[in-house]
């Protein structure tokens, strides 16, 4: 507790602060006004299942890795199968060189959990990476080659923002930086996970001068008249993990933009997407707004499961929820009408911390007693403001007056938004759920804490199952239990599941689901490292590279005929039977050879047997980030 004063009354005794010159990073996280260019669109109605449509952008940039980069990504990845000399269906190798008219269509969602959600993440895009030796071997390499999208929140937001903007360097160099990386060649550094994303460091003085580093970087933005918020201080915390520009060398170093000025659209110009190089990323954030129906907030959740979600990518804005239905451009965020048009709001790492702010859950109340008290004490002193939720994400609303009698934002000046997991639904899952983009296979990476010793346990899954049934005119969603009960008794988070093996002409356009979750430790007998606590902030290299080795092992493993073996040596064809087999009811195939051995193995049977009476039919998601907060808190107080 000393230091939460110490700290406070450093930062009150700021008297140069206000007059202070504006750093560069604050010029450059700073929104500007314009002219709108012609033609200028500030909402695009996205229709609803009979005429619902994409972006022509996304559009052309899905079309164009579909035709240019995907078909060599899957006959690579063919080729990494079969030398696992496994013998495969003709009907696999048929889809996956080409030779067959459909092609899959495949997407990856990535979850919420912290840094520990960032790590499993990387780790499973690591052992699908063609660039990986070891991936290759392992017959999975190729697949991320091969995705035509990418989802993430939370955790993963940061994990996706990092390697979109990066130009989708490996795994390795993602995580840890270009060997040879300095200030002066500007080459990528890497996470710089050694500084705590939440304090950046253990020591009161640095943490008090770190933090009004950060709150000065929101003046410019504060002074154009926009609203801030502990988003905005997020956004630069994370700005120096996730974003370019930040060295160990000039961590503290005012005098760098770190990472502000780097928008989410400027990534439509990056070389990784001239040459649709990289899965279409997409982002995830919840709405909350007054009128929101609270009987809907699953126990243990903090925003209705009825919201609409608003989903982020590099074109658009918005959400196909069919409660809104309506994108605006990402390039002029901050826009509300067609003729002053706001550019530099989607700096890149806003979007990532509007993915992952969850200061809401914390309680403002407890928050001003807290280690971030000073910060939000700063902000109603220096930069005060009224009407605004300081514990949220405000945005100006592109979308007032759209949908007024569904939309429950649509009075709204702001738009509140918060952690895309904070509904319950922790995977990302939504956005490749949308009928428009036709995804066939969803490889779901579950890295959340939900069960004791911070593993995954399918409650997120419970909770898509929820939603989609209650949206069911939108979304069509595999069956999955409806307890946990269920997961539980047939461990269904601690091997990888199928879910949605069997279609009929109803429902073929459902995709098939491939869950693979950080539910235990490997097979292999390793005590497990990949269960850290939400609310590590801090890693060093070797313990972040013993958690992505083991990731490998999970991703790899599969799941093993008897329990002798520790790993499945057909996982790698049954993993590719999955992948194509969408493809395969379309071309009027029969499932046949080791992928019915590999669907009776691998999906999930549907049956209930041994489901555990006290959880039947409640989904009871734990609040990841409530305990995050506070042992992050009680950390620093105890310093
Ligand atoms: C989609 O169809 C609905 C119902 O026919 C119509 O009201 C709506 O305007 C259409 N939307 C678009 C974007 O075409
Ligand atoms: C597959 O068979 C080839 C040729 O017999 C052999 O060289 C290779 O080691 C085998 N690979 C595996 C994973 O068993
Ligand atoms: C790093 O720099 C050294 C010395 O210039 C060079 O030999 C090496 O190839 C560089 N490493 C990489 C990965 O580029
Ligand atoms: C970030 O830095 C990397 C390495 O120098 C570069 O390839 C990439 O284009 C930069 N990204 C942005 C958005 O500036
Ligand atoms: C917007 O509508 C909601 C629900 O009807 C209501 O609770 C709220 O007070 C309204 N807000 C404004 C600013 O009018
Ligand atoms: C709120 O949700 C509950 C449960 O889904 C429903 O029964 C109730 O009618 C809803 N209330 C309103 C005002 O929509
Ligand atoms: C979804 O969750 C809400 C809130 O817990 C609950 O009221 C509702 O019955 C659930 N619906 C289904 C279909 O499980
Ligand atoms: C918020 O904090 C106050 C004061 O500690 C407490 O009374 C209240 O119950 C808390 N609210 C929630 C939702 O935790
Ligand atoms: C990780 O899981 C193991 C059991 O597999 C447990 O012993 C350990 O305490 C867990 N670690 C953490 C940090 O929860
Ligand atoms: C499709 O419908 C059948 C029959 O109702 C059902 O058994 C199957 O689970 C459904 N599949 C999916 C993917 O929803
Ligand atoms: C491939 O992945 C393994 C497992 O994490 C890792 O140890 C290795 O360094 C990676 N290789 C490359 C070239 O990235
Ligand atoms: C799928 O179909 C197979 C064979 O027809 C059957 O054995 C299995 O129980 C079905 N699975 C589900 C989830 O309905």
């Amino acid at each position: 507790m000393a230091i939460n004063v110490t700290v406070w009354l450093y930062l009150l005794s700021l008297p140069t602060w206000l007059v202070a010159a504006q750093s560069v990073a604050s010029q450059a996280y700073t929104p500007v006004a314009g002219t709108c260019p012609d033609g200028f669109t500030l909402v695009r109605m996205a229709g609803s299942l009979g005429n619902q449509s994409l972006s022509t952008s996304e559009t052309a940039y899905v079309q164009a890795r579909r035709s240019q980069v995907i078909p060599q990504a899957l006959k690579t990845y063919l080729s990494n199968v079969e030398a696992t000399n496994v013998t495969l269906p003709s009907y696999v190798s048929s889809i996956l060189s080409g030779s067959s008219s459909e092609t899959p269509n495949f997407g990856i969602a990535a979850s919420g959990g912290g840094y520990r959600a960032a790590i499993f993440g990387a780790g499973v895009l690591n052992a699908l990476d063609g660039r990986n030796a070891s991936s290759n071997s392992a017959g999975l390499g190729g697949l991320l080659q091969a995705a035509t999208y990418t989802a993430g929140l939370s955790g993963a937001s940061w994990l996706l923002t990092s390697l979109a903007q990066a130009n989708f360097p490996t795994i390795q160099e993602l995580v840890f930086g270009h060997p040879n990386a300095t200030v002066d060649n500007a080459l990528w550094a890497g996470w710089n996970a050694n500084y705590n994303i939440w304090t950046s460091s253990s020591n009161p003085v640095t943490i008090t001068e770190y933090f009004t580093a950060l709150v000065e970087e929101m003046q410019g933005k504060y002074h154009a008249g926009f609203p801030v918020s502990m988003a905005d201080f997020w956004a630069r915390a994370l700005a120096r993990h996730f974003v370019n520009g930040t060295y160990s060398s000039n961590f503290f170093d005012e005098s760098y933009t770190h990472g502000a000025g780097i928008l989410f659209s400027s990534l439509a110009q990056s070389e990784s997407f001239a040459s649709y190089t990289t899965p279409f990323p997409i982002l995830v954030s919840d709405i909350s707004s007054p009128g929101q129906n609270t009987s809907n907030i699953i126990q243990g959740n903090f925003v209705p499961i009825s919201n609409p979600l608003v989903e982020f990518n590099v074109y658009e804005t918005g959400s196909f929820d069919p409660m809104l239905s309506a994108f605006t451009p990402t390039k002029y965020l901050g826009t509300t009408n067609n003729s002053v048009c706001i550019t530099n709001f989607d700096q890149l790492s806003l979007v990532a911390a509007t993915s992952s702010e969850v200061f809401n859950e914390y309680n403002i109340t407890n928050t001003l007693s807290s280690t971030f008290g000073p910060v939000l004490s700063l902000l109603n002193s220096l930069l005060p403001e009224s009407g605004i939720e300081l514990d949220a994400a405000p945005y100006p609303n592109p979308f007032y007056g759209v949908a007024p009698g569904t939309f429950l934002s649509s009075n709204q000046t702001y738009l509140t938004l918060l952690d895309g997991g904070e509904d319950g639904q922790v995977i990302p899952l939504q956005p490749l759920l949308v009928k428009a983009r036709g995804v066939d296979t969803i490889l779901a990476i579950d890295a959340n804490f939900d069960v004791t010793n911070n593993f995954a346990d399918g409650s997120s899954l419970i909770a898509t199952q929820n939603r989609t049934t209650m949206l069911s005119s939108a979304y069509s969603f595999p069956p999955v239990p409806t307890s946990l009960g269920e997961f539980t008794a047939q461990n269904l988070s601690t091997r990888p599941t199928f879910f949605g093996c069997n279609v009929t002409s109803a429902n073929e356009t459902t995709p098939l689901l491939i869950y693979l979750a950080n539910g235990g430790p490997p097979h292999n007998g390793e005590a497990s490292v990949t269960n850290t606590t939400t609310s590590q902030g801090a890693y060093d290299s070797s313990q972040i590279q013993a958690m992505l080795d083991q990731t490998f092992v999970i991703a790899t493993q599969g799941y093993p005929a008897s329990s002798s073996m520790t790993t499945d040596p057909e996982w790698p064809a049954c993993l590719a039977c999955a992948i194509v087999d969408r493809a395969r009811e379309r071309a009027g195939q029969t499932r046949s050879g080791v992928c019915e051995s590999c669907f009776a193995r691998y999906c999930w049977s549907g049956s209930t047997v041994g489901v555990d009476a006290k959880s039947g039919g409640q989904a009871i998601v734990s609040s990841r980030w409530v305990l995050t907060l506070a042992v992050a808190i009680g950390i620093l107080a105890s310093v």
